[in-house]
C-alpha cells in the first residue's frame, strides 16, 4: 500500500478523515463512536426525507428481490410506468416523456445530447452549441463540466474541455455587469439577458443547439434567485432563435424551493427539466429528464423513434422503486406544504441571525433552498481572502459542534466569495431548525474568535 495511507479507499480527499457513519434516523446522523450529526444540508440537498424511512427500505428491498435489473433495451418494469407518470404529472403540461439516469451529471449530459439530436435530425445540422453560465452547476462529467461555469471545478480540465459558450447568471446583489439597480428597471437593458443575445449573435444561431439553467443557483451562488422576468426574456430569446432551453433541476426539484419545480417561480415552461437527487431521496442513484412533447414528436418523427444514447443503468428498476415511494411519501405527507412553512421560519431566523453577527451579508433563497454569504465586513459585503477558506472552516467547527451545512465559494468571480446552504429535510420541524440556527451561530462565533486570535482581520459592522 502506498504512503502513509492505510485503506483501500478512493477518498473524495487524501488530506482528511472522514467520520464513518454506521446510521441514520431522521435528520439525524450516528458515527461509529455515537457521535450524532444533524443533517442540515440533507447530504447534497438530496437526502430530503432525512435517514432510515422503513417503508422506502422496504419498497427497494421488494423490488430487488422482484427483479433487481433488467436492461432497457430489451425490457420495462411497472415501476418504471408508475415513477414516469407521477412525474410527469408534476411538470408542466407539455412536459410528458420521462428519461432516467442514475445522476444529475448523467442526466444534463443526456439533455445536451438530445437537443443536438433533435436539431440534427431535424435538418439542422449546424447547431450543437450550449450556452451555459459562469457560475453555476451542471455536473462533473464532460459535457455537463463543459456547459457549467464553475471555474475552479473546470481550472484543470480546461484543455479538455468543450468549447461551450458562457454568460453570466444574474446576481443583482453583486451584480457581474457592474450594473445598479436603478440601470435595470428598464428590461430592454438587462445585461445578463442582452449578453446573451450577443454571444448567441456572435458564434451565429444556426450553430446554437441549447441554452442551459439552474431556475435557482445552488452550490456555485448559495440559493441566488435571477431578477423575477428574466427567464421570460430566455424563454422569448430561445423561441426566436429556435435554442432549446435546458432548465436543471437537480438540486431545485421535487418541493425543494416550495413549488413542485422551480422554474414554477418564474412563469416559463422549459423544453427540458433535468432532475436528481430529491427524486430518491438520497435513498437510491436516480435522476433524468422530463422532455417537451415537441421534441419527443421529433424523434419520432426524424429519428424513427431512437435517441441515440443510453445507460446500463437507465431506469434501474430498484432505484425507480425508491423513488416511486419518495414521491409517494412528498404527496401522501403533503412536503410541500411543509416547505413553505418550515422555509419563511428558517429564513426569518436566519434573517434574525444576520442582525446578530458581523460577518453575515445576506441571506437569501426559496422554500428550505437557503444560503447565507459571508464577509469580513457583513455590512459592505468585503470577502474573506480566498485562502482563508472561511466557509469550510465554519462547516468544519459546525461539524465539531454535530451539524453539518453545505459550504461554498466563488460565488463573487469565481474565487472569492463564501456562502454556507441552509438545506434541511424537507420534513424538517421549527424545533430542529431552532437547534440548527443555535450550532449556525456558535460555530460563526467560534470562527470569529479564531479570526481575532490570528489577528488576521478586523471583524466589523
Ligand atoms: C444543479 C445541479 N446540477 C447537476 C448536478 C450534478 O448531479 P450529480 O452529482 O448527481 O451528478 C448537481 C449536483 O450537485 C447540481 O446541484
Amino acid at each position: 500500500m502506498g504512503g502513509l495511507i492505510e485503506d483501500y479507499v478512493f477518498h473524495r480527499d487524501f488530506s482528511k478523515t472522514y467520520p464513518i457513519i454506521t446510521h441514520g434516523k431522521g435528520i439525524y446522523l450516528y458515527d461509529k463512536n455515537g457521535k450524532k450529526y444533524m443533517d442540515a444540508c440533507s447530504g447534497a440537498v438530496a437526502a430530503n426525507l432525512g435517514h432510515g424511512v422503513e417503508e422506502i427500505a422496504e419498497a427497494i428491498a421488494f423490488q430487488a428481490k422482484q427483479a433487481a435489473f433488467v436492461h432497457t433495451m430489451r425490457f420495462e418494469t411497472e415501476v418504471l410506468f408508475q415513477l414516469a407518470e407521477k412525474i410527469a404529472l408534476l411538470a408542466p403540461d407539455t412536459l410528458n416523456k420521462v428519461y432516467f439516469t442514475s445522476g444529475g451529471s448523467e442526466a444534463n449530459e443526456s439533455a445536451i445530447k438530445l437537443a443536438r439530436q433533435f436539431h440534427k435530425d431535424a435538418g439542422r445540422p449546424e447547431k450543437h452549441i450550449v450556452i451555459g453560465r459562469w457560475q453555476s452547476y451542471h455536473g462533473n462529467t464532460f459535457g455537463s463540466l463543459s456547459a457549467g461555469g464553475d471555474i475552479k471545478r473546470r481550472q484543470t480540465y480546461t484543455p479538455s474541455l468543450i468549447n461551450f459558450n458562457h454568460v453570466y447568471s444574474p446576481n443583482c446583489k453583486r451584480c457581474p455587469y457592474q450594473r445598479e439597480k436603478e440601470d435595470c428597471d428598464h428590461k430592454q437593458n438587462w445585461s445578463c439577458v442582452r449578453d446573451i443575445e450577443s454571444v448567441i449573435n456572435e458564434i451565429g444561431p444556426e450553430n446554437v443547439s441549447a441554452f442551459i439553467a439552474e431556475p435557482i443557483v445552488g452550490s456555485q451562488l448559495g440559493a441566488v434567485s435571477p431578477p423575477e422576468d428574466y427567464f421570460k426574456e430566455i424563454r422569448k430569446i430561445c423561441d426566436y432563435y429556435n435554442i432549446v432551453l435546458i432548465v436543471d433541476e437537480v438540486m431545485t426539484g421535487f418541493g425543494r424551493t416550495g413549488k413542485d419545480f422551480g422554474i414554477q417561480h418564474f412563469g416559463i415552461v422549459p423544453d427540458i427539466i433535468t432532475f436528481g437527487k430529491g427524486v430518491s431521496a438520497g435513498y437510491a442513484p436516480l435522476a433524468g429528464m422530463i422532455v417537451h412533447d415537441r421534441i419527443v414528436d421529433s424523434l419520432i418523427e426524424n429519428s424513427k423513434g431512437k435517441f441515440v444514447h443510453g445507460y446500463t443503468y437507465s431506469g434501474h428498476p430498484v432505484s425507480v422503486a425508491a423513488g416511486l415511494s419518495v414521491l409517494t411519501i412528498y404527496e401522501r405527507d403533503r412536503i410541500v406544504n411543509n416547505v413553505q412553512l418550515a422555509g419563511d421560519y428558517l429564513k426569518q431566523q436566519l434573517f434574525a441571525l444576520k442582525y446578530r453577527c458581523p460577518i453575515i451579508y445576506d441571506v437569501r433563497g426559496e422554500g428550505l433552498l437557503l444560503g447565507i454569504e459571508l464577509a469580513i465586513d457583513g455590512e459592505k459585503g468585503t470577502p474573506f481572502p480566498e485562502n482563508l477558506h472561511a466557509s469550510e472552516r465554519i462547516n468544519s467547527i459546525a461539524m465539531e459542534l454535530g451539524a453539518v451545512f453545505y459550504p461554498g465559494s466563488g460565488s463573487i468571480n469565481g474565487y472569492l466569495g463564501d456562502h454556507i446552504l441552509i438545506t434541511p429535510p424537507l420534513n424538517v420541524t421549527t424545533g430542529e431548525i431552532d437547534e440548527m440556527i443555535r450550532v449556525l451561530e456558535s460555530s460563526l462565533n467560534i470562527f470569529i474568535e479564531e479570526l481575532k486570535e490570528e489577528e488576521a482581520y478586523e471583524i466589523t459592522k
